[in-house]
């Protein structure tokens, strides 16, 4: 893509709920800075909140990644970096990163872009998207959050660090590649995310799967006749535990599998379970697992749901793999 393209003078406006004139993007021509190389005083001419157009430079390689886009875990589409940057403008957006605990500014484009763009608008209908991680991490996010706040798909950060962030993991501080991509929200006028913390912040993002619950979980699914206090559970733990867990085979696999052979509630006492779940460090020193976002309201009914809904498990096991 020459430069000169993206030198277009218009100003353009990003839809939202969140103020349509906080939104309006700003024309930033870069000149020949490229994106990993623009200096701080560039950087500042992206307001707190205000998407800025960007300039992409010839030759610059973002990430080389792809993305594979699927409904119920069968290939529809892929798309490259680059297609995304010709076809939809990328704009430079300040967020609150939830990992470094900053400002930060990055290259991106609107996460509702970019799924027109591989499914058409059929995906508005859907239930949920599971996103796939180059690191085994498998977060689900409802269609209804993307629905009702903006999401954007980064392709890079401008300045000195490159495509990273710094992320406390294991007690250490330490900078993660986010490449191919990284999904940030907006969330510095929407406090209701920020409060969410990194709720559904993945990088190293490679697949991006339309799917219900039942069917994509069915193996996590409690039995049909549970309380209620369990389904809660499993929805709590699909949205909090499930990126890192598998339950009977289905999950992410960062952490231990949490249902088959053995259940958590089977061999640890309740007290110490949800004591894990609160906070790991109460247990062990630099554990991998972060504790339950402590910001969440209505904490504690949660991790009573999500102990009950492991509890349930317990006597639905179903072997991984199995037909
Ligand atoms: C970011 C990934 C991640 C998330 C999110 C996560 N865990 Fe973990 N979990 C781990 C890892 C990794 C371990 C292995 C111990 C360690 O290194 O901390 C673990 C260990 C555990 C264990 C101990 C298992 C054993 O046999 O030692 C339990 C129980 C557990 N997690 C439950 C949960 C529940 C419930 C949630 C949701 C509230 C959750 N985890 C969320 C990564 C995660």
């Amino acid at each position: 893509m020459r430069l000169a393209d993206r030198r277009d003078e218009s100003t353009v406006r990003t839809a939202g709920p969140s103020g349509a004139a906080a939104m309006v993007a700003v024309v930033i021509a870069f000149g020949a800075c490229s994106l990993l190389g623009c200096s701080r005083t560039e950087l500042e001419s992206a307001p707190r909140g205000e998407p800025a157009e960007v300039a992409t430079s010839p030759g610059e390689d973002p990430g080389a990644g792809s993305i594979d886009f699927l409904i119920e875990s069968k290939p529809v589409k892929l798309l490259t970096a680059d297609e995304l940057m010709k076809n939809l403008k990328p704009l430079r957006l300040e967020v609150f990163e939830p990992y470094e605990r900053a400002n930060a500014v990055f290259t991106a484009v609107p996460l509702e872009r970019v799924l027109d763009e591989a499914y058409g608008p059929s995906w508005r209908t859907k239930e949920a998207i599971l996103f796939g991680c180059r690191d085994g991490y498998e977060p689900t996010i409802p269609v209804r959050r993307i629905l009702e706040h903006q999401a954007f798909l980064a392709i890079d950060r401008p300045g000195d660090v490159g495509f990273t962030i710094l992320k406390d993991e294991e007690g250490t501080r330490r900078r993660i590649d986010l490449r191919p991509f990284y999904v940030i929200w907006e969330n510095l006028d929407n406090a209701r995310v920020r409060t969410e913390g990194d709720y559904g912040w993945p990088y190293q993002v490679i697949r991006i799967d339309l799917v219900s619950f039942r069917s994509r979980f069915q193996e996590m699914a409690p039995p049909a006749h549970s309380s209620s206090q369990v389904q809660a559970g499993f929805d709590a733990f699909v949205a909090h535990c499930s990126k890192c867990h598998a339950i009977n085979g289905r999950g992410g696999a960062i952490g231990p599998e949490l249902n088959y052979p053995a259940n958590p509630t089977e061999y640890l006492k309740e007290e110490w379970l949800r004591k894990w779940i609160d906070d790991p460090t109460l247990m062990r020193i630099a554990p991998r697992m972060p504790p339950l976002n402590p910001d969440l309201p209505d904490r504690t009914r949660i991790i009573d749901e999500i102990v009950a809904y492991l509890g349930a498990m317990a006597s639905h096991k179903i072997e991984p793999g199995a037909p």
